[in-house]
């Protein structure tokens, strides 16, 4: 799966893209990652990318052109990409969502947007626009990462233990239930008996009750969401 990032700020994914589990991806050649520089498709001596506003206003507007030609360029290296803008006007992002991201072959491309805004004509050339929550960031590089990461994880290969993503799809509608690991007190909190009953029958259904009972008191509207 290919990630195409188009951006004034390739150098925020660095650090991300060489930790963890997505620079063990990116090792094992299961994701890659490209930027496109979006100052290297700029216009004139000062490879502008942004002007003020028609009709005035505060803050600048992004320009057109260089986010089209950026898309040219990744297009012609890969043909097919599924064109994404970031933007907090976008559909929010949920895991289903993301489940039909990771669908998507050859990958993704990806617009992360800055400044106070995009010029409008810049929809045209998506095919899908985007938000990760109800909040305020000062561009879509983060986003962009959120999306990577939560997309990266779905590719086959990625995660470890494919047992860990089987049991989050099945209770995809429903937080986790809770977990332990030693000692088995804490500052006078006792891990549950059941958890070192050995009774693995027993402890499932301890579980599938208290990601029940979680998910009521915390996000009653993921269980309404995913009625059928
Ligand atoms: Cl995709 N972009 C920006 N700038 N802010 C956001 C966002 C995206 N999603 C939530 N807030």
């Amino acid at each position: 799966m290919e990630f195409h990032v188009v951006t004034l700020f390739p150098e925020l994914f660095e650090s991300p893209l060489k930790s963890g589990l997505l620079g063990r991806a990116i090792k094992d050649g299961l994701i890659s990652v490209a930027f496109h520089p979006l100052r290297s498709y700029g216009l004139g001596r000062y490879r502008q990318v942004d002007d003020a506003p028609y009709g005035g206003g505060h803050g600048m507007v992004m320009r057109p052109e260089p986010i089209a030609a950026a898309f040219d360029a990744a297009l012609a290296q890969r043909p097919g990409l599924w064109r994404v803008m970031l933007t907090p006007q976008g559909e929010v992002l949920n895991q289903r969502k993301v489940e039909r991201l990771a669908q998507r072959r050859p990958g993704l491309l990806l617009l992360a947007g800055r400044y106070e805004g995009i010029d409008e004509r810049v929809r045209s050339l998506v095919d899908q626009e985007l938000s990760i929550g109800d909040y305020v960031l000062a561009g879509g590089e983060l986003a962009a990462l959120v999306v990577i990461e939560a997309v990266a994880r779905l590719v086959p290969g990625v995660v470890g233990n494919p047992q860990s993503l089987q049991e989050e799809s099945l209770s995809g509608a429903m937080l986790e239930y809770p977990q332990y690991t030693r000692p088995r007190e804490f500052r006078g909190q006792r891990v549950p008996d059941v958890l070192l009953s050995g009774n693995h029958e027993k402890i499932r259904a301890w579980r599938r009750d208290q990601a029940l009972k979680r998910t009521r008191q915390r996000r009653p509207d993921l269980l309404r969401e995913n009625k059928p």
